[in-house]
């Protein structure tokens, strides 16, 4: 019999890429998404790549009454990846309620509701923005989590507080946090990508979105970093290896192998790329000169962070296999299809 798992946010950027790898590993997928920042159109995407199309559900997770009947429905789940959050960081500044409702109600009701029926595993899309500014390169999972920057941030470590709390009271419940360093690229069928609502915050949708005349012009904030270029450095990690590394993790858990019943893992490749290395990597990559200016730093951002991926390595038999070259490459082919089916 395939084992059931219910992925919330399947609709996004990085659950729709865990979807399609469940999918190859044989499991069976139903997708939760309130569709408030993503598209139904996912789904047949998946199924286009898979040859599977997974079970849709369309829930608000914040909403208690829809959450239990979600989960009373599908009792038989061996485990829940939990996406379904809001992620622009800029936007949760200027609305932490927001933020701290959406992201908190939906795990509380998830947690709640899924343990009721006995859905026992559980894990989390966790971000290296846990960390704030880093004391020691490359971070280790040990790292002391600092207060983040932002309330996006702030639901991310609050999140992982409540799981801490959850698991040490609740015999046979068991998580798995994975923070996620910089994820970028997209399928290498071009069918899924990274779509951002509006104006991009991130960096490499930025870049796509500038060379295919959506965007004018990159800027790049501030080149008067202490580091060897001036501009901050990041662990960029393709969305398919991470998506990988969510399987390694249900498996973790579904063959009860976790060591304690709150476990964390850092997903990046441990390398560091600076902002200029990025642009210079798309350039030969795609042939094509990239319209950027220096501008001033932006607020919040550190100046250095990449990850020690040890312990995933060890624990969950994980390692990022994709180089900068090949994120870029899909990140650029999901732009260009991209347009080329919108026009
Ligand atoms: N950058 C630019 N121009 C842009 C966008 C980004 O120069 O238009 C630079 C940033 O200054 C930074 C680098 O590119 O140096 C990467 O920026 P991103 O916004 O792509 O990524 P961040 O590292 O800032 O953000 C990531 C995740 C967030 C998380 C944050 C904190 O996307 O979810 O890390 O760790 F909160």
């Amino acid at each position: 019999m395939k084992k059931k798992i219910i992925v919330t946010g399947g609709c996004g950027y990085i659950g729709s890429h865990t979807a399609i790898e469940l999918i190859g590993h044989n499991y069976d997928v139903v997708v939760v998404d309130d569709l408030s920042n993503s598209s139904q159109d996912t789904i047949d995407r998946i199924e286009a790549i898979t040859g599977v199309r997974p079970t849709f559900e369309q829930v608000d997770l914040k909403d208690a009454v829809q959450t239990e009947s979600l989960f009373s429905a599908h009792k038989d789940a061996a485990a829940v990846i939990h996406f379904a959050a809001l992620k622009a960081v800029g936007e949760s500044v200027q609305k932490p309620l927001d933020y701290y409702q959406n992201n908190l109600y939906s795990l509380l009701n998830t947690l709640k509701f899924q343990h009721q029926v006995g859905i026992e595993s559980f894990i989390f899309s966790s971000s290296a923005t846990v960390y704030g500014i880093p004391k020691a390169l490359p971070i280790l999972e040990t790292h002391k989590a600092q207060r983040p920057s932002s309330p996006y941030g702030n639901t991310k470590k609050i999140a992982e507080e409540i799981l801490e709390d959850f698991t040490k009271v609740t015999p046979n419940f068991s998580a798995i946090s994975l923070r996620y360093f910089n994820p970028i690229g997209a399928h290498e069928s071009g069918e899924i990508g990274e779509l951002p609502n509006g104006i991009p915050n991130n960096l490499m949708p930025y870049i796509t979105q500038t060379a295919a005349g959506i965007r004018d012009q990159l800027m790049v904030f501030g080149d008067d970093y202490p580091t060897k270029d001036g501009t901050p450095v990041r662990d960029y990690i393709h969305v398919v290896d991470l998506a990988k590394a969510h399987v390694q993790a249900v498996q973790r858990l579904i063959k009860q192998e976790q060591e304690q019943s709150f476990e964390i893992y850092n997903l990046g490749t441990g390398n560091g790329f600076s902002v200029l290395d990025v642009i210079k990597a798309f350039e030969r990559v795609s042939g094509q000169k990239l319209n950027y200016q220096i501008v001033d730093r932006r607020e919040g951002d550190v100046t250095e962070l990449y990850a020690s991926t040890d312990l995933a390595f060890q624990k969950l038999g994980w390692k990022a296999e994709l180089g900068l070259d090949e994120m870029i490459e899909s990140a650029w082919r999901w732009e260009q299809k991209y347009r080329g089916k919108e026009n």
